[in-house]
């Protein structure tokens, strides 16, 4: 028998059990929209109702993921006005779930595809979970990564399955998302599953194997794994774990963490219905809070048009690359080529010698025996990926090749003499792009014969972890290679952002403002180890004097004095910055010119490592006769990035919003509370006029260079904010 409900179809067979097939008519993807709401409640009627005629209860979906969870559409715009109405959907939805979890019938959730957040919370709410093995499938509660907590019954029920420890870790406080193999290891699915036919075959074994099936936490006297905070012993180890978390997030204004915790531990000292109560509330302070607003823009809207490209240009073919030339095999050249070859793309490797070449082979080897003894890959992929990669001295290995990559030392002179070494090997409308940090594009692009294929493509350290591409368009960028080079970026499975060519582009620029402004406070006298502080209360992920030690303190020198000599030859005045002569004295008088020479801000040991902040530092500059107050100090970090990054966009070296919020937080460690540089500025205390005010009042205590942009002003005047 078949009945229609608006997202859930009823299928019973003869034997009496019951398949709820999730399949939301008007949405890709499942959803607890206000539909699924009706839909839920109309057949937990049903279900009662027919209690009788029914055997057990299978979860599954129609659609390629099992369910995706909240609705983010309209979770972003859940305000103080609009919360009530939102709480009593959830409450809703939970309640439904919950009259056929407690029906007193057997219910399976078959998981067929993704179940992240809701739809992981729909499973929580199933006596037996069978994740089918799909690639690409994944289970999880990520939403601490959109700074909200699971409020559909998924802290208390983690809570309940696994224990407070065990549920903060592994699922509510890092969001991780598990591949249905990995969600069997950890405890968070019963089976897995081969074939879809198999999964239902062992969701029916369960069913009649277990007609009185109840939930664990549903049995009288069931105990909480672990224990809770009212038995002494677990209540010995508490206090641990808010002073962990107080160190996971040092100080930033991250609410979700705290929220969770607070939720699972009172959660876990009350009955069932209370415990849902109380997270539900946590849920809805975060929902109507700002910072859960940024993250859902920046790592859902934002991230989604970036992948889906937004910034690449319409309209032409895709054209994958079959083998690429990586041109130096150092630090960058050796992760590009792992990251390449991970890809299945055949890759020539190429060197002064053989040897150095393989050198950089050898770090891809070095990776692959490390997720080797983890369980990460097997033998198999290991020698395959490998066989991808050819290193060579000799430029005549390169025939063939229809996409180069130049990694080579930082140098005009080299980058232009290597193009020229391989021009006539490759293939004659090869894709060329360098992974240079600082020069021009427009520069490089000089150097060989077909400036319209040349593009910058700007890889972070460590290639094989940085999720991020900073794709570069020079002047005589065609757009045929920008489409190109999107693609591999894609294909290697990173995230590209898209600039005009500029000095330092948008990345290293804007985190150059952020470096710049720690400096100058050192010299302003301000205690070091609070400007230290300051950067890391503002959730920034390096301190930023450790981050400049190792970048080391000759670069920033060596970019200044080319840059101001490029504006002065351009006829223009060269504003300086209060950090310059810090760098300068660091550098010639004190002989501490970062990591790498073995002293800098920090003292280090034998080995490198760092010990202690100098104690130099607090001699040789001078204490300000104003103390600056420590909520400066952190927006005076935040502010510098923020307001150069509204100068991009006039400069036109930023083109979209999505693309500098994006690449604030994955290149350069831009808080990800804030939602990214121009997602910070929109939802800044009093939007953005509230933010020209702090602006102007920055400018007058530190110095014009925080006086707001006329685009900023602009914006602000006519009520607009910043989005594409
Ligand atoms: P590296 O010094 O580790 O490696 C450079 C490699 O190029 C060396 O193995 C060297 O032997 C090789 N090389 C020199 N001349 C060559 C030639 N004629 N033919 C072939 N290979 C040659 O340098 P790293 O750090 O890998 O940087 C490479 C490029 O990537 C530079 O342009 C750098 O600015 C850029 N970059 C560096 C980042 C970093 O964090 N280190 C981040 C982003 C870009």
């Amino acid at each position: 028998m078949t009945t229609e409900s608006t997202t859930i179809r009823w299928e019973q067979d003869e034997t009496g059990v019951v398949t709820l097939v999730l399949d939301d008519p008007d949405q890709s993807a499942n959803t607890m929209n206000q539909a699924f709401k009706d839909s839920i409640e109309a057949i937990a009627d049903r279900a009662e109702a027919e209690k009788d005629s029914i055997r057990g209860i299978i979860y599954t979906s129609a659609k390629k993921t099992f369910f995706a969870g909240g609705d983010l559409k309209d979770m972003i715009k859940v305000g103080p006005e609009n919360a009530q109405a939102a709480f009593d959907t959830g409450t809703a939805i939970k309640r439904s779930l919950r009259r056929i979890e407690t029906l007193g019938k057997p219910v399976v959730a078959a998981i067929n595809g993704a179940a992240l957040g809701g739809g992981y919370e729909i499973a929580l709410a199933s006596h037996h979970r069978i994740a089918l093995d799909a690639p690409g499938s994944r289970i999880g509660l990520p939403e601490v990564t959109l700074g909200l907590l699971p409020a559909g019954g998924g802290v208390t029920r983690t809570v309940r399955l696994m224990g407070i420890a065990d549920a903060l870790l592994k699922v509510l406080l890092q969001g991780t998302q598990y591949t249905p193999r990995r969600a069997l290891e950890n405890g968070l699915v019963h089976e897995v599953a081969a074939t879809r036919e198999e999964m239902i075959e062992k969701a029916r074994a369960f069913i009649d194997a277990n007609p009185e099936s109840r939930q664990p936490w549903d049995v009288k006297g069931y105990k909480i794994p672990g224990g809770t905070p009212s038995n002494p012993k677990f209540a010995a180890n508490l206090p641990a774990f808010p002073a962990n978390l107080k160190k996971q997030l040092a100080g930033a204004p991250m609410p979700a963490p705290r929220n969770i915790l607070a939720a699972a531990v009172e959660g876990s000292q009350v009955d069932f219905e209370t415990a849902l109560t109380i997270e539900a509330r946590y849920f809805t302070e975060l929902v109507t809070g700002q910072v859960s607003k940024n993250m859902i823009q920046a790592f859902f809207f934002d991230l989604q048009a970036v992948n889906s490209g937004a910034s690449r240009p319409k309209g032409i073919p895709e054209r994958p690359v079959r083998k690429v030339a990586v041109l130096g095999a150092g630090m960058m050249g050796a992760g590009i080529a792992y990251s390449c070859a991970r890809a299945g793309i055949e890759v020539v490797l190429k060197d002064v010698s053989t040897e150095a070449a393989a050198k950089g082979k050898a770090y891809s080897e070095k990776l692959l025996a490390k997720a080797l003894s983890r369980g990460r890959t097997t033998e198999a992929k290991r020698d395959e990926l490998l066989a991808r990669i050819t290193p060579t001295g000799d430029v005549a290995d390169l025939a063939g090749c229809d996409a180069v990559i130049e990694a080579v030392f930082e140098d005009t002179g080299l980058k232009h003499k290597v193009f020229q070494e391989i021009q006539d090997v490759i293939e004659p409308d090869a894709l060329l792009c360098s992974n240079t940090s600082t020069l021009p594009i427009t520069v490089l692009a000089e150097g060989v014969s077909r400036p319209a294929d040349f593009i910058g493509l700007h890889f972070f350290s460590p290639v094989d972890k940085m999720p991020l591409v900073e794709i570069i368009k020079g002047e005589r960028t065609g757009d045929e290679a920008l489409a190109r080079a999107f693609d591999l970026v894609r294909r290697i499975k990173k995230t590209p952002i898209v600039v005009n060519d500029s000095r330092g582009f948008f990345t290293s620029r804007v985190i150059g403002q952020f470096i710049s402004e720690g400096v100058a406070m050192v010299g302003e006298g301000v205690e070091p180890a609070s400007v230290e502080q300051a950067a890391a209360q503002s959730g920034y992920p390096a301190k930023v004097l450790s981050l400049m030690d190792d970048l080391t303190l000759t670069l920033p020198r060596k970019i200044r004095n080319e840059t101001r000599r490029a504006v002065e030859e351009a006829g223009g005045t060269w504003p300086g910055h209060p950090s310059d002569e810090v760098i300068d004295r660091m550098v010639d008088e004190f002989g501490r010119p970062g990591r790498s020479g073995g002293a800098g801000f920090y003292d280090y040991d034998e080995e490198g490592r760092r010990t202690a902040l100098w104690p130099g530092l607090r001699e040789h500059f001078t204490k300000a006769d104003a103390e600056v107050p420590f909520e400066d100090m952190k927006e005076r970090m935040l502010f510098s990035e923020a307001l150069d990054s509204v100068r991009c966009l006039e400069e036109n070296v930023l083109i979209s919003v999505a693309d500098a919020n994006i690449g604030s937080i994955m290149g350069i460690g831009f808080p990800p509370w804030t939602g990214g540089v121009l997602q910070y500025i929109n939802g800044y205390e009093g939007g953005l006029p509230g933010f020209v005010a702090r602006a102007r009042e920055l400018a007058e205590r530190y110095g014009d260079r925080f006086l707001p942009p006329a685009l900023l002003v602009e914006k602000a005047e006519k009520g607009e904010t910043f989005h594409d």
